[in-house]
């Protein structure tokens, strides 16, 4: 089952980076490959595909799967939020962000992603480095744990669940996906709801323990610099955080005018050529009949923008 992952909306994808021969990429989430492998096709005989995952497993699942394009990628283990210390500025005609967790992190057990299989508490994409999430139950403070499940899940009972989390602590440490399963069970009973009564926590605990948002509001600006002018930027995220840091910074770089000063005054504006065209009007979704096939596309958008 490892890396069955269908590439999320894949032609949307080729469409908007238009990869030709000679044109050089970035994907920063390579994941296992899916969309690289089509940049490289579409890029032949002579495209360039920089690629890297913070995930070691799928980076050799990468290097796997785009081994017939030959010589023309490297795919290192790294965070894509440390690119500018790989790829020169002002080099890249595409940059991809396809955000979230890969079909083959959610299916492996051992990494602790799913709530659905038993497995450890890890949740850490890079498995170097930061603390996994049992090590986070453990310590974070009773405030900052509900904090994290309401700003980072929308939990509505981000509170209750944490003082659960916290009173347990005096029994013994949460140390799998299951306990915690259990213990959310034991305080939700949103049984018959449309969404596992975990999700909103897991999926909150998974953006803390990775730092996605944080990542993601530092990678940006990175990326950017790296594209050359006409180069674009693609990002697909998968929930309304990701997206709201990735339309604020689109439109930034959209603006006319900047202003003096830390407010945005009208008569303090002064004019400035934009720096991006964003070449949809708004996000782009999957069609009816990728969501029905790939149920990790419903919540997809595909956000982008052009280096004027
Ligand atoms: C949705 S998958 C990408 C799938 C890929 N586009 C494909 O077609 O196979 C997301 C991947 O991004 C990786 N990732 C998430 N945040 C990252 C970061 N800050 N730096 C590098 N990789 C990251 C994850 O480890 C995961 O493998």
């Amino acid at each position: 089952l490892a890396f069955a992952h269908i590439p999320v909306m894949l032609r949307e994808v080729l469409e908007t980076i238009q990869p030709r021969a000679g044109g050089r990429y970035l994907d920063g989430t390579v994941g296992g490959g899916g969309h690289a492998a089509g940049i490289l096709a579409g890029s032949a005989p002579s495209g360039w595909l920089y690629g890297c995952d913070r995930d070691e497993a799928a980076v050799a699942a990468a290097q796997k799967k785009l081994a017939a394009y030959g010589e023309r990628f490297e795919i290192r283990p790294m965070n894509y939020v440390d690119a500018g210390a790989w790829v020169a500025p002002g080099t890249c005609d595409g940059v991809l962000l396809d955000l979230g967790v890969s079909s083959a992190q959610l299916d492996t057990a051992d990494r602790g992603f799913s709530f659905l299989q038993d497995g450890p508490l890890d949740m850490r994409m890079d498995r170097r480095c930061g603390p996994t999430a049992a090590e986070l139950l453990a310590e974070v403070s009773l405030d900052a744990l509900a904090r994290l499940f309401w700003e980072y899940g929308e939990e509505p009972l981000s509170k209750r669940i944490a003082a659960a989390i916290v009173a347990f602590r005096d029994r013994g440490r949460l140390q799998t996906t299951g306990d915690l399963v259990a213990l959310v069970e034991r305080v939700v009973s949103r049984r018959g709801g449309r969404i596992h009564p975990a999700t909103r926590v897991f999926q909150a605990l998974r953006i803390a323990v990775n730092d996605e948002l944080g990542t993601l509001e530092r990678g940006l600006p990175t990326l950017w610099s790296l594209l050359a002018p006409r180069g674009r930027l693609v990002v697909i995220s998968f929930h309304s955080l990701e997206a709201r840091l990735v339309k604020h910074f689109g439109r930034n770089l959209e603006r006319n005018y900047a202003w003096e000063g830390s407010i945005d005054i009208p008569e303090k504006r002064i004019p400035k050529a934009p720096q991006a065209r964003r070449l949809y009007r708004h996000a782009v979704r999957p069609s009816e009949a990728e969501m029905a096939v790939n149920p990790r596309a419903r919540s997809a958008q595909l956000r982008a923008y052009e280096k004027t």
